[in-house]
């Protein structure tokens, strides 16, 4: 990678906070430049570069100082215990972890998850979930499609997170207890520099962030 001066910023590659992530760069009247599947993008009027990456591995690259600053979700965050600066929430992106059941399945309450298989990505936060409710379940620690475990017959109930609920009602599950609410937030590298050239780009950003998060209001 380029060491060309530019603060680094690391992004979602695909996914349910790509658009979102963009467009609010985009609406920081930042002109970036063309990619297509590229990792690295610069922004043509601004010393910024942006990084395409896996929103899992984004906490973990903001932590080693490979970005300085990136854009994730709260679940992510949690889920890699990443040490990082939270900044800033986003107010989008907004969805929440949630144990999910059969259609025709009853929950009545957190004790009935006692001695049941659960199959999540997130298996660090169900695991403090269930300790702190004292539950003794099963965690079964899958890295996609989730959703598609208890009709496969690997686990009864889901942990995942729910935005539209699309993928649930597809998979005939319904949404029973919260685990965690989440949103998009702005993380910091925890070794920026105060008075570096890199962190007064950051102060330009920022403001520029708050801005358009305050127009939105
Ligand atoms: C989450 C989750 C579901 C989907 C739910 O995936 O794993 O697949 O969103 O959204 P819905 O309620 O609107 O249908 P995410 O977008 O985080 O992608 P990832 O699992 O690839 O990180
Ligand atoms: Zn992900
Ligand atoms: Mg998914």
């Amino acid at each position: 990678m380029s060491n060309n001066g530019n603060l680094k910023l690391a992004i979602q590659k695909s996914g349910r906070l790509s658009e979102n992530s963009l467009q609010l760069l985009k609406n920081c009247n930042l002109d970036i430049e063309k990619f297509n599947d590229r990792l690295v993008v610069s922004i043509r009027n601004f010393k910024l570069d942006l990084l395409f990456l896996r929103d899992d591995d984004i906490p973990e690259y903001v932590q080693d100082g490979v970005a300085e600053l990136g854009i994730v979700g709260q679940d992510v965050l949690y889920e890699t215990k990443a040490d990082v600066k939270v900044v800033k929430k986003l107010g989008f992106g907004r969805c929440s972890l949630r144990i999910a059941i059969p259609e025709n399945d009853d929950l009545r309450d957190i004790e009935d998850l006692n001695g049941k298989r659960i199959a999540t990505s997130f298996p660090n936060i169900l695991r403090d979930f269930l300790k702190q409710n004292k539950i003794d379940a099963k965690i079964v620690n899958i890295s996609g499609s989730v959703e598609a475990a208890p009709s496969l017959g690997i686990a009864d109930y889901i942990c995942d997170l729910v935005s539209t609920g699309n993928t649930l009602k597809l998979n005939k599950l319904k949404s029973s207890i919260s685990v965690l609410e989440s949103e998009a937030v702005l993380i910091k590298n925890k070794n920026l520099k105060n008075h570096s050239d890199k962190y007064q780009i950051f102060l330009k950003l920022l403001s520029r962030i708050e801005s358009v998060l305050n127009a939105n209001n």
